[in-house]
């Protein structure tokens, strides 16, 4: 029998950074050639994805180097919107998404990048809005400090804002081409923007190339703060979240569809997909050893620096045979507030040591096992509401086709996946409409 419902898949990219860089089947440096990134969206293509995804940052890591120098992260990666765009040449249905923050680009300069690409791969864009979280983003841009978490996300709602207005400077028609008559464009079809904020601003520009292919790029966010959430409720099409079982990720959905039903949205226009990191493998056991090799990797010293990061604090002194003491923490994050809450919710359930804390938070968001295993964990996940599909990762580069290769079928098998696109754009892959024209929105709205 047909399943009601079906998953959506996305793919994000793997950079193999992090310790994974060091795997014997790992390209050390692959995130910055092109070929890497086309080989795993065609796979994702193969498997009938709805969404290839290139994460950025803004920043260069480098305190403390005796972490960043040893496990990279966005260290040598391709520009995502630069990169998307010769990935929509060897690609022709999968959605294409990439990271811009709204803390430091521009309204304009998001606006144009992906409505090129929404043209260049004829309706396959995607906008990830991030907020930057990290400190020293802002060093890129003139700034000591990176603005606080409240002002980050008053500007991002204002980006937002102008970006959807710059995205509406032109009607679906606006361009006539007629040569016998002259006319390039039709003037009624040009709606010049003005956005005021206390952030950005527009004095009546407009973009400089017709409307999107799918009227508008695809929204994309993943904020785990109340404030992100809320910004995702309104204005998001698609969410990632950081949900780590199957409780938080019905908890996370039912609180983001809950505000979209306040803000007068169809929570049915929403798909949350939870970032999982997967490995798979013929049998448990293969699966295990793959999994404790990538684990081997990281020694005890670096997960505690890579864990430090989160827990915004100095954890170098502190023995690793003990539990992490409850009031050297921060009393909130300044950067990834859901990361660090996840953190000290575990010290004050189970108080591990240092070591096992630190293990637990860079290795135990890993799935693995059998394409069985897999599938039945998926369908949990969506039959509890905890997901509407998953934005998967691998660590190995043949991550994407060992689970092209096994795990889809048995989807597909079990009638919750689809066997073959049916739509030619991300949105059409998603479900959402075509947002009309102003024009088209303004007669509508007068009949
Ligand atoms: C699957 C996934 C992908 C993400 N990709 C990016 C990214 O490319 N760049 C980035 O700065 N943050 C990224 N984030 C982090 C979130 O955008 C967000 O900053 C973080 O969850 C903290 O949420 P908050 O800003 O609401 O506190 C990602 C998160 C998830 C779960």
């Amino acid at each position: 029998m047909a399943h009601p419902r079906q998953m959506h898949l996305a793919l994000l990219a793997s950079r193999t950074e992090g310790a994974v860089w060091r795997h014997p089947t790992s390209t050390p440096g692959a995130a910055a050639q092109l070929r890497s990134f086309s080989h795993q969206a065609a796979e994702a293509e193969r498997g009938l994805f709805d969404l290839f995804f290139l994460a950025d940052s803004s920043g260069l890591r480098n305190d403390p180097p005796e972490l960043w120098s040893r496990t990279p992260y966005f260290h040598n990666v391709l520009e995502p919107a630069t990169a998307l765009a010769a990935i929509a040449m060897s690609t022709s249905r999968i959605g294409l998404g990439g990271t811009a923050t709204t803390s430091y680009y521009q309204p304009y300069h998001i606006a144009r990048l992906f409505s090129s690409l929404d043209h260049i791969s004829a309706g396959r864009a995607a906008w990830n809005v991030v907020t930057s979280a990290n400190a020293f983003i802002s060093l890129n841009f003139g700034e000591i400090e990176l603005p606080d978490h409240g002002s980050r996300y008053v500007r991002a709602r204002e980006v937002m804002e102008a970006v959807n207005a710059l995205w509406d400077t032109w009607d679906d028609d606006a361009f006539r081409f007629d040569k016998e008559s002259g006319l390039y464009y039709d003037p009624q079809g040009l709606h010049p923007v003005t956005y005021r904020g206390d952030h950005v601003n527009v004095l009546g520009g407009g973009l400089n190339i017709a409307r999107a292919p799918q009227g508008k790029p695809v929204i994309i966010q993943a904020g785990g703060s109340s404030a992100g959430r809320q910004l995702a409720a309104e204005s998001a099409d698609l969410i990632f979240s950081s949900a780590r079982s199957v409780a938080e990720g019905v908890a996370y959905n039912t609180d983001v569809k809950s505000r979209m039903s306040a803000s007068g949205r169809d929570p049915e226009t929403m798909s949350i997909l939870p970032g999982f990191r997967v490995v798979v493998a013929d049998s448990a056991d293969e699966a295990e050893d793959k999994y404790r090799a990538i684990c081997a990797l990281l020694d005890d010293e670096t997960a505690v620096l890579r864990m430090a990061v989160d827990l915004e604090v100095d954890l170098r002194a502190l023995p690793l045979d003990r539990p992490v003491p409850l009031d050297i923490l921060p009393t909130s994050a300044r950067f990834h507030t859901h990361f660090f809450d996840q953190i000290v919710a575990k010290i004050k359930a189970e108080s591990p040591t240092l070591r096992d804390l630190a293990r637990w938070w860079v290795e135990s968001a890993t799935h693995r096992g059998t394409a069985s295993d897999l599938a039945d964990l998926m369908e949990e996940w969506f039959t509890a509401g905890a997901a509407d599909g998953f934005m998967l990762t691998f660590d190995l580069p043949a991550g994407p086709t060992e689970f092209v290769d096994k795990v889809v079928p048995e989807l597909q098998r079990r009638g919750l996946y689809r066997t073959e696109y049916q739509a030619s754009t991300l949105r059409g892959h998603l479900g959402l409409p075509t947002p009309s024209s102003p024009t088209v929105v303004a007669a509508g709205a007068g009949m």
